[in-house]
């Protein structure tokens, strides 16, 4: 059962990277390099499954914003320590999205408690207890790439970079990378990403790197080599794989962010094999049927706000933007938005949206804003409401 809600998000998450025809973020590098599970099984289902799914919420968070997540949550032989890093080239939307990834993939683990996951754009590791000083363990290795490179032009590039790039991490935040210019001139560069994690001292970072470097170097002559090791990652190549600086938001970006939210909202429904959740900017839903032309269902409902605007004014207008959305959105993709005026006097208007998902036809998307129409004017006096239906979506404030 829960097989089917990850592989689902995976082939998800294919999609929505290929459907973008702007490509405003860079690429996640939401590959998995490797990925295992310690054997300590969990002591009681529900108290774990709690605890992880809090702990990855708060480490989510941190990750947003900084690019980086570490937290704690619950006591005792099923708390759960985790921890998230991303490499630095990654923008933070990048980063949410792969961290999405590794959060789907950990729970695979599951019963057992702990896990680490390498992807080429992120490390996460939990535990039921503190890892994060770790740096060092008998499992530290590197993963060689299958093309050699027989040219010592580039090994000895290769050797520079990577030795360029660890020199260089410690003292900056605990990233580094770097491009050496192959000696002859029509042979291409070697490029080299080597990244901490920052919950490690200058020290404990300083020598991961030099294993993972003298364990990497071991590749040559392969063209490409990545050391995955307890405190550090490093990989080098011939081609390149950095990310451009990243660049501004834009609402696809936003959009992109949403859904990375929905995706790992919706693990939580396990051991259920379905489920859907609504964010203010975007509806995800996974089942193990086809339901993409429902509508309606017994839980269309809404939601109210808890403050009363008594003027009838304010009511009339609600209405009226209401109805215009409603009328718009069939003909228009499935969306819509109104804003009427209530008062010019003081600034003061109402503003509807309605949103249909796309893979219902014209008619079946009138017929949900109908009745998400008719449910959301149920909210009035309140001032503001939505209607979580089947089919659509319909915001009023
Ligand atoms: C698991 O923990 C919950 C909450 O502490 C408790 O109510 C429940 O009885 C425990 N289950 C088992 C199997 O120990
Ligand atoms: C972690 O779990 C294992 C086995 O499930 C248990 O033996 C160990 O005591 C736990 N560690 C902590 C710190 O509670
Ligand atoms: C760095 O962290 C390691 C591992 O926790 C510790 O053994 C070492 O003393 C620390 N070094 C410094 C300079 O704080
Ligand atoms: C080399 O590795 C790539 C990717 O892992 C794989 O697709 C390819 O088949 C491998 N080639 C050989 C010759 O093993
Ligand atoms: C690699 O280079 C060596 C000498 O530099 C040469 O003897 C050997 O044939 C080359 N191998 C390949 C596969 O090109
Ligand atoms: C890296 O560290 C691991 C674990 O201590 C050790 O087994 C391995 O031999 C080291 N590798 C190198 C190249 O020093
Ligand atoms: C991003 O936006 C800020 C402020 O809106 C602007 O100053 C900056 O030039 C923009 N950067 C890029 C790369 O577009
Ligand atoms: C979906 O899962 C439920 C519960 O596991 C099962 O009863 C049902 O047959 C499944 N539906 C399909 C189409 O496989
Ligand atoms: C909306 O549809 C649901 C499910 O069919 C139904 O229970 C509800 O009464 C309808 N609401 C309105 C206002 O028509
Ligand atoms: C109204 O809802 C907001 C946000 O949900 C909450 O912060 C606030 O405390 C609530 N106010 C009252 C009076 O319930
Ligand atoms: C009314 O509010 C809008 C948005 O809040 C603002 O852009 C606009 O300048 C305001 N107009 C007046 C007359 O205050």
């Amino acid at each position: 059962m829960k097989r089917a809600i990850l592989v689902l998000s995976v082939t998800f998450i294919a999609l929505v990277i290929l459907l973008l025809p702007d490509v405003l973020f860079a690429d996640p590098r939401s590959q998995t390099v490797e990925f295992s599970c310690g054997t300590n099984p969990e002591h009681n289902f529900s108290v774990f499954t709690r605890n992880f799914a809090t702990n990855m919420d708060t480490i989510l968070g941190q990750v947003q914003t900084s690019g980086f997540g570490i937290a704690v949550t619950g006591s005792g032989p099923d708390a759960h320590y985790g921890l998230a890093q991303c490499y630095g080239d990654l923008s933070l939307v990048d980063c949410v999205l792969c961290f999405s990834q590794g959060r789907t993939i950990l729970p695979q683990c599951y019963p057992g408690t702990s896990g680490r996951i390498y992807l080429d754009g992120c490390f996460m590791r939990g535990e039921n207890y503190s890892f994060f000083q770790e740096y060092t363990g008998p499992n530290d290795h590197a993963i060689c790439g299958n093309i050699t490179r027989n040219d010592s032009a580039f090994q000895e590039s290769a050797k520079r970079a990577i030795s360029q790039a660890v020199s260089a991490v410690p003292n900056n935040n605990g990233y580094a990378r770097a491009r050496v210019a192959v000696t002859q001139a029509a042979n291409s560069p070697t490029y080299v990403l080597a990244n901490c994690w920052r919950s490690i001292n200058a020290s404990s970072c300083r020598a991961c790197l030099e294993n993972a470097s003298a364990s990497i170097s071991r590749c040559l002559p392969s063209s490409e080599g990545r050391a995955l090791n307890t405190g550090c990652f490093m990989r080098y190549s011939d081609i390149n794989f950095f990310n451009p600086i990243p660049g501004n938001g834009s609402s696809r970006v936003f959009c992109i962010l949403c859904y990375a939210q929905a995706r790992t909202v919706i693990p939580q429904c396990y051991p259920w094999n379905g489920g859907k959740t609504y964010l203010d900017g975007c509806f995800m839903r996974l089942e193990n049927y086809s339901f993409f032309q429902e509508y309606t269902g017994p839980n269309n409902h809404a939601v109210y706000g808890n403050i009363t605007r008594n003027d009838p004014a304010f009511q009339g207008s609600a209405r009226r933007a209401i109805s215009r959305a409603v009328s718009d959105a069939p003909n228009n993709n499935g969306y819509a938005r109104a804003k009427v005026i209530v008062s010019r006097a003081v600034n003061d208007s109402v503003y509807v949206l309605a949103n249909c998902w796309r893979t219902l036809s014209t008619s079946y998307c009138r017929a949900c804003l109908e009745n998400a129409s008719t449910t959301i004017s149920g909210c009035l006096p309140s001032s503001e409401g939505r209607a979580l239906n089947t089919g659509c979506h319909e915001v009023l404030g």
